[in-house]
């Protein structure tokens, strides 16, 4: 068993309703547990608005836990003292969807990889200069990038910098948070090889985000699957794919047409999200399931170990109606 580099403990993220819920709080994430080790890629999959970014936030320390806790290299994220917050800044980085509103505008491509590194202590010009020249050769593009803006740059360009600037410091992690669905097809595919490539010289652990199962499959060592806040459904890619326990992981797995990453995912599901106000009772997923029983009305569920490293929540599929009809 590998010693994981990152671990959360029942992480929970509770934000004040809005609206007609004032008063009540919403859990965005509840009770997630989950380990990524060294190297490891950890896919973390469901609809928009199930928490995924919220989940990814609180592994970089910027949102505070409701609950739970978060231990990287088996240090508690809550315990830190200012320095330790700082080293494990350029341990824990983060790449958006969106290139364009996460890089600065008015900032050349060299400034804006240059700056963790000036922020950390790199003081000499030219040595930064050298090092940013590195990164950028990493992800791919020349030293004719180096005074450009973000504007003058492809999307797929813009992304190798977030990319760049997200590797200066040699991070142990990277979050990647929808890093391709901004992109074309053929783009996507190219940054999701440069991932892999970097991830292998790098030694990089990545929590790779997105809504869209085909992509996630492609760079996952693991996958979890999150509904409302939860997860639902934990395994290693190919028995996720292959066996799926969840009625909503099986949904998922229905719509990605073949394996193919250009086509986003939709779910085909009736019913919506529960919200914090129509939160029902129960398992979250109950009055979207046609497996669902008395007991699934009634009683949430808890995340079992099903079989080695295959971990499923849901009661209608321990109690064994799995069979019955199909999704
Ligand atoms: N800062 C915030 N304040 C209040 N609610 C938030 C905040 N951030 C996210 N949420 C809510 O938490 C839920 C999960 O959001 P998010 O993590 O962005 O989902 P995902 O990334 O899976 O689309 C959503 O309902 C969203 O509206
Ligand atoms: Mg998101």
């Amino acid at each position: 068993m590998f010693k994981p580099l990152l671990s959360l403990q029942r992480v929970g993220k509770e934000f004040p309703a809005r609206g007609s819920g004032k008063g009540l709080s919403y859990k965005a994430v509840n009770e997630v547990s989950l380990d990524i080790c060294p190297g490891e890629t950890v896919g973390l999959v469901g609809e928009s608005g199930c928490g995924k970014s919220t989940l990814g936030y609180l592994v970089l320390n910027l949102l505070e836990l409701t609950s739970g806790e978060i231990l990287f290299e088996g240090q508690n994220l809550a315990n830190l003292n200012k320095a330790q917050q700082r080293a494990l800044k350029s341990q824990i980085q983060i790449v958006f969807q969106d290139p364009q509103s996460s890089l600065n505008p008015r900032f050349k491509i060299e400034q804006i990889v240059e700056e963790p590194l000036r922020l950390n202590g790199w003081r000499d010009k030219q040595k930064r200069k050298e090092r940013v020249k590195q990164l950028l050769d990493k992800v791919g593009l020349g030293e004719e990038y180096l005074g450009r803006f973000p504007h003058e740059l492809s999307g797929g360009q813009r992304q190798r910098v977030a990319i760049a600037r997200a590797i200066s410091l040699n991070p142990k992690l990277i979050v990647l948070d929808e890093p391709t669905s901004a992109l074309d097809v053929s783009v996507q595919a190219q940054i999701l090889n440069l991932l892999k490539e970097l991830q292998r010289d790098l030694n990089l652990a990545f929590l790779f985000i997105s809504h869209n199962l085909a992509v996630v499959r492609h760079l996952s060592n693991k996958v979890a699957v999150m509904y409302f806040g939860r997860i639902i459904e934990l395994a290693d890619t190919n028995e996720l794919f292959n066996n799926p326990l969840h009625p909503y992981t099986k949904v998922l797995l229905q719509s990605i047409p073949n394996i193919n990453p250009e086509k986003p995912l939709l779910v085909e599901l009736e019913g919506e999200m529960p919200t914090p106000h129509k939160s029902p009772l129960g398992c979250s997923f109950h009055s979207r399931c046609s497996y669902a029983n008395d007991l699934c009305r009634e009683a949430g569920s808890e995340l079992q170990l099903i079989k080695e490293g295959h971990w499923v929540s849901c009661n209608a599929m321990s109690r064994g109606e799995k069979n019955k009809g199909d999704v």
